[in-house]
């Protein structure tokens, strides 16, 4: 599949095409993503906590990030790969802004940067874009100031929150964001800032009515052992019989064959991540159980 760019992705979103985005962190599940029709990755500061152990993202430096990241373009050449700006990267000036977002694209070779933060970051938005960078927002319930918003939390459950939630996502727009994340919040208030926006949608957690989902690869591969949160679902037992038949033929190969035989984990993240996108184009997921109340 070729390598999307943001006009294929806004006209796939206008022909009511589902879009699909996975995070990852590292070279070899990087190179299982490259290999499936997934349209976008993201190297998050989620890294923090499923790669190197933090207990939130608040530690993450640019230093891991631009790691991270690198690694994740070397596996993934063919994807539109996004690399999450972590905290303290953009908050203190726009001039420390545009910098860290330059570093982004000029170390990594990532297509966009992303982050945190509704109208009080629309200037710094507007800054890294006039720079030449594409932004991608992120609203609704934001880890990065989780102890501001009072913890991990459903964002939008009155409609105090929910006006200031589409505001802060047209402020996003206004400034230039050329697609908006909304993370944890009930299905009906995805689809109001959804409806809102001219640019594309993606949710993690903003159930079924968004143009896009998104999800931590660790969660489809039930790989953290800490948490799982409600939205996210794991999708090996989806695939493990399809992975058997793999086994199987895989077997009858010649042990002399110079490419590593598809008997792991690099085939089960590919399947895993593959069933993931038919999944989202089909519908079945989100599924009921990952939504949110009203
Ligand atoms: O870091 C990350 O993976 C993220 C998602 C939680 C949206 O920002």
């Amino acid at each position: 599949m070729p390598k999307t760019s943001l006009r294929r992705i806004a006209s796939a979103a206008a022909e009511g095409r589902a879009l699909t985005w996975l995070t990852c962190y590292d070279f070899s599940m990087a190179s299982a993503l490259n290999e499936t029709d997934l349209d976008m990755i993201l190297v998050g500061d989620s890294g923090g906590m499923v790669v190197l152990g933090f207990e939130d993202t608040v530690p993450v430096t640019m230093e891991q990030m631009l790691t991270l990241t690198a690694a994740v373009r070397r596996g993934a050449p063919d994807k539109f790969l996004v690399g999450d700006m972590p905290k303290g990267s953009y908050e203190i000036s726009h001039g420390d802004a545009v910098q860290n977002a330059m570093r982004f694209v000029k170390e990594t070779g990532c297509d966009a940067v992303k982050l945190e933060g509704g109208a009080l970051m629309s200037e710094t938005v507007a800054a890294i874009v006039s720079a030449g960078i594409p932004v991608i927002g992120h609203v609704g319930l934001t880890p990065q100031s989780s102890g501001a918003l009072g913890g991990y939390r459903v964002i939008g459950r009155d409609e105090e929150e929910v006006g200031g939630l589409v505001d802060d996502a047209l402020a996003l727009e206004r400034a230039g964001a050329s697609l908006v994340l909304i993370e944890a919040v009930p299905p009906s208030v995805g689809a109001k800032v959804t409806e809102a926006l001219s640019v594309p949608t993606f949710g993690i957690g903003a159930g079924p009515h968004v143009n896009g989902q998104l999800m931590i690869l660790h969660d489809l591969l039930g790989l953290y052992p800490m948490f799982r949160p409600k939205f996210a679902k794991c999708f090996i037992p989806d695939v493990i019989e399809g992975f058997k038949a793999t086994l199987a033929s895989e077997s009858n190969k010649d042990a002399r064959e110079l490419v590593p035989p598809r008997d792991g984990f690099f085939e089960l993240t590919r399947l895993a991540t593959q069933r993931f996108v038919e999944d989202v184009w089909t519908g079945n997921f989100p599924g009921v159980e990952q939504w949110y109340r009203e």
